[in-house]
């Protein structure tokens, strides 16, 4: 594994990002949601720098294959708060297809969120597949599999304090053990 963003670089972008919600938020009231699993350590450093009115909340959102192939995606809302009515800020680890926020931005919408906006630290360069664009990026990164920071490989290394990329023999070695089941 090789250090991609280290704490310190990623504590900046986390202020940048927080000062860019605020200014676009304005005063009014936001609900941020964080996407578990991933987002559990952005949303935890983002909240507490918001000196504003602000509710949290989480969805999940889980795909039913380990390692770093993707599965059927399943939402779980049963632990988000009311949000009927409410301006809605979705917070991610990483916007790789994009099929994750788009799908959870479609299920806020049917909820009767009043406004959704997204804010996510990462981007993958050119993994895109859909017409959406997140709000706030907090870093564009080069198309590697990254781990830490609330992002993980099979389950691990969400508790580093930086952002590492995998070399691809990690990732080969473990290529047969993906069809556990795995959340983001
Ligand atoms: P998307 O739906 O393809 O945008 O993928 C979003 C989800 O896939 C993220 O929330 C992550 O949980 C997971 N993911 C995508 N790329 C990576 C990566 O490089 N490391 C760890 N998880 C990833
Ligand atoms: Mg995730």
């Amino acid at each position: 594994m090789k250090t991609l963003l280290d704490a310190e670089r990623l504590r900046l972008g986390v202020e940048r990002m927080a000062d860019q919600i605020h200014t676009a938020a304005g005063d009014r009231p936001i609900t941020m949601i964080g996407i578990l699993t991933g987002s559990i350590v952005l949303l935890a450093d983002l909240i507490r720098l918001m000196n504003m009115p602000l509710r949290v909340g989480v969805v999940q959102a889980s795909s039913y294959r380990g390692g770093t192939q993707r599965g059927e995606l399943v939402i779980n809302y049963d632990l988000m708060p009311d949000i009927v009515g409410r301006d809605v800020w979705l917070v991610d680890d990483i916007f790789d297809t994009g099929h994750t926020m788009v799908q959870v931005i479609r299920l806020m919408n049917k909820l009767g969120a009043n406004s959704i906006r997204t804010a996510v630290l990462c981007r993958k360069d050119g993994r895109q597949e859909v017409d959406y664009v997140p709000d706030i990026v907090g870093f564009d990164i080069p198309d590697e599999f990254v781990v830490g920071y609330g992002l993980d490989y099979q389950d691990a290394y969400r508790n580093l304090t930086y952002l590492a990329s995998m070399e691809p023999t990690d990732l080969a070695l473990n290529e047969q053990d993906t069809l556990n089941s795995h959340n983001d």
